[in-house]
């Protein structure tokens, strides 16, 4: 069957002395893309890495990065994260500063731009947006940390997000994503499914001793489509892409 859902997956939680060899293994177990959580102390209560370190990172092979800059300053660093070769660059629309000049400088340079909502954020603060972006990332924890509980209320914001994104002359509609962060794993996937969801991030259950990589991406994809089997037959669609047609 052709998947609709992507995987990301997130090393937030990996064994982070060898985060090389430790992406390689989620890339060669099915995941579509690295999402790479980086964090200030600032804007959420904990610090991971930056863009020198994507930039390193980038040296595994080509498969798309998507970084989720979860800082107060996404503006002053936003260069760096493109330098870096991040495919993607998502940052939060809780951010006080103008955004519409950072959206604008991620298109330009040709990768994709972003917007992350935290649970209570409601999602009408992305409609003035609607035509910058390529990326909806619906967080389903608090954004912070790996391993938490899947918020099954913020996730409902999945199905109108479609609707956020408006058309652009002379751009594929292949480029809008909904994606999910937070909770996602074999319990939550088919409800993200049902929702529409595009790309699945998946972390914490990825790298808990024992895990098989492959298995575990395989089984969260299969409930995912299962999902947006029978969104499908109740008539509803999502995004029509093409990224993870099979
Ligand atoms: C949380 C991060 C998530 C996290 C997902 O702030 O943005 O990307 O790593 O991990 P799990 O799947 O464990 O919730
Ligand atoms: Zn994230």
């Amino acid at each position: 069957m052709a998947h609709h859902a992507l995987v990301s997956a997130s090393i937030l939680d990996c064994d982070l002395a060898s985060l090389g060899r430790e992406s390689r293994r989620a890339l060669k177990g099915g995941a579509d893309r690295l999402h790479l959580d980086v964090m200030d102390g600032h804007f959420v209560p904990n610090i991971t890495f930056g863009a020198t370190v994507i930039k390193r990172l980038r040296k595994i092979g080509k498969q798309p990065f998507d970084a989720h800059l979860m800082i107060s300053e996404p503006g002053r660093y936003v260069d760096q994260f493109i330098d870096a070769g991040c495919n993607s660059i998502t940052f939060h629309v809780e951010v006080e500063e103008p955004i519409e000049p950072i959206l604008l400088k991620i298109r330009k340079a040709g990768r994709l731009a972003g917007l992350a909502i935290k649970p209570a954020t409601p999602l009408a603060a992305l409609d003035p947006y609607g035509d910058l972006l390529d990326i909806i990332m619906v967080m389903t924890v608090e954004p912070g940390f790996g391993g938490q509980k899947f918020m099954a209320d913020a996730a409902t914001k999945i199905d109108p997000a479609h609707a956020v994104f408006r058309d652009r002359p002379g751009e594929p509609p292949s480029r809008r994503e909904v994606h999910v962060d937070g909770g996602a794993n074999r319990a939550s996937a088919e409800y993200c499914g049902q929702l529409g969801v595009d790309v699945l991030v998946v972390g914490s259950v990825l790298w808990k001793k024992g895990v098989d990589i492959e298995a575990e991406i395989k089984l969260v994809k299969s409930l995912a489509d299962k999902g947006y089997g029978s969104r499908q037959a109740a008539g509803r669609s999502g995004r029509h892409h093409t990224g993870g047609i099979e």
